[in-house]
């Protein structure tokens, strides 16, 4: 759904504050939710290039978010707030990139709910009234912490809770934090707020006040969803708001085909995209860039994570696989590791206790148990043996294992990369091979083995057969 929206209109987001009441020295915006850092959702929410142009302000721990800002989000403009002093100043801070537009959406980076269509109509609504200021409030089950949108007899008054006075506390409708403003008034009374309040900051807050009281035209949109508004300041909240986020995606997922065995215990990120019905059982986790092709199962306690997976592709249960690759009917665990950019061909099987790591395993080959293989190319249709491993790093850097199709390395083979082995061959159980192996031979790397006979019965005796 496309935010509809005028040209002129900017979009600016708050993302200065530290988050005190996060208790971490991470800057609130960039603590996780669901796999995302929180500033992903009002970016993804006001992302539209409907808009002529979108700011960031940003402040505590600017370093490290416009550095999530330049990758995640290339091109967005940043404006730094030195000095937190509050929504108001932060909002001043950026007078001058909002004086090129006609009208400024202004949306906290705290509030990670807001459906984009929310937005659209608060916009329109702004529009179609010919309001100087339209936002939006909300009436929580709990307004503890929330400014109070008060009425007055020119319109509204917002008291910060730290402000308000027991009677006013009692005020349920809550603002948002979010609002359309016409740029010309509310840089005009920008430059009026001061900072006599319990918290000694400028309030974006005191403008509506004051454009009420210079007879402004503004306006109030209730959401009727409060859930969408819920503001993350403290763990609590970001649990909180969590929970619901999780609850949504799976809402929509299941909507689509997906199949739960106990949805209450799955979580998927945003980001996640799935096939048709798809099977997740209980305590499953899937995140980033992931998708899972039609019909795969995802066993329990699996977590998946910026991987694709095929169709009918089994995950028969604690299996972690990121930024890998698994194809059709792949089957992987219980209890297997893939990663960096690993590639399961068709087929293919990787069994208990094995780890893959930045290997390309061909089609219908199986690695079934109790192995490491490392930056390793395995062809089709190989088996690989029990206790298996590619010795990759020599201590210095690490070193490629090529093994061809159709071989049959046998159980415990220490492959000393760099090393080669060619198409249908063989290595002997035990053996530890470091020359390249020729394709259709056998390699054996390990002592012959020799039988002593009657070695048992002397040893008996000389130790007098007692213990
Ligand atoms: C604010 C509103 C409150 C509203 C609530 C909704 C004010 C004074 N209060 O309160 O009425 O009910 O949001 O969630 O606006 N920020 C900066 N620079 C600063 C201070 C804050 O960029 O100097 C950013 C923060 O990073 C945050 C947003 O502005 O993303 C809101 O600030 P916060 O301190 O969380 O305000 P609230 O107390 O939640
Ligand atoms: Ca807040």
């Amino acid at each position: 759904m496309i935010v509809m929206a005028v040209p002129g209109t900017g979009v600016l987001v708050l993302a200065a504050g530290k988050g005190t009441r996060m208790k971490s020295d991470t800057p609130k915006v960039l603590l996780e939710l669901l796999d995302e850092p929180l500033l992903f959702y009002p970016m993804n929410s006001t992302d539209d290039p409907g808009f002529s142009g979108r700011a960031v302000v940003v402040g505590y721990g600017s370093e490290a978010v416009s550095r999530y800002l330049e990758e995640a989000w290339p091109g967005t403009e940043m404006i730094v707030q030195r000095e937190q002093l509050g929504t108001g100043h932060a909002v001043f801070t950026a007078c001058e990139w909002v004086s090129r537009f006609e009208r400024v959406i202004i949306i906290p980076g705290d509030v990670p709910l807001m459906a984009k269509e929310t937005l659209t109509r608060l916009n329109t609504r702004n529009i179609e009234a010919d309001e100087d200021c339209t936002f939006l409030v909300f009436e929580p089950s709990d307004p503890t912490g929330y400014g109070r949108v008060l009425d007055t007899d020119r319109g509204f008054r917002i008291i910060e809770e730290k402000d308000a006075l027991e009677h006013e506390k009692k005020c349920c409708r809550v603002n948002s934090g979010v609002y359309v403003f016409r740029s010309g008034p509310l840089l005009e009374q920008l430059e009026n707020i001061g900072r006599e309040n319990s918290q000694g900051e400028y309030y974006l807050t005191d403008v509506i006040h004051r454009l009420c009281e210079g007879e402004k035209r503004v306006g109030i949109m209730t959401c009727p969803d409060p859930d969408e508004m819920e503001g993350v300041n403290d763990p609590l909240q970001l649990d909180r708001v969590s929970r619901i986020l999780r609850g949504r995606i799976l809402d929509r997922h299941m909507r689509n085909g997906l199949k739960c065995v106990d949805s209450q215990t799955v979580w998927i990120g945003p980001g996640v995209v799935l096939g048709d019905d798809v099977t997740v059982e209980p305590f499953v986790q899937v995140w980033g860039a992931s998708k899972i092709g039609d019909r795969s199962r995802l066993g329990s306690f699996s977590i998946v994570r910026n991987s694709v997976l095929g169709e009918n592709v089994h995950l028969l249960g604690h299996v972690v696989i990121s930024d890998s690759v698994a194809k059709d009917d792949s089957t992987l665990g219980p209890f297997t590791f893939v990663r960096d950019g690993s590639v399961l061909g068709e087929g293919a099987f990787a069994g208990k206790f094995v780890e893959i790591k930045k290997s390309i395993i061909g089609e219908r080959s199986k690695i079934p148990h109790l192995s490491y293989i490392g930056d390793a190319t395995v062809g089709k249709g190989s088996n690989i043996g029990a206790g298996t491993v590619t010795c990759n790093f020599d201590g210095k850097k690490k070193n490629p294992t090529t093994i061809g199709e159709d071989c049959f390395v046998g159980s415990d083979t220490m492959l000393v990369a760099p090393v080669s082995l060619g198409d249908g061959c063989y290595t002997a159980a035990g053996s530890v091979i470091t020359k390249d192996v020729p394709a259709e031979s056998l390699a054996i790397g390990r002592a012959r083995q020799k039988n002593i006979e009657g070695w048992a019965l002397k040893r008996k005796k000389t130790d007098g057969g007692g213990e």
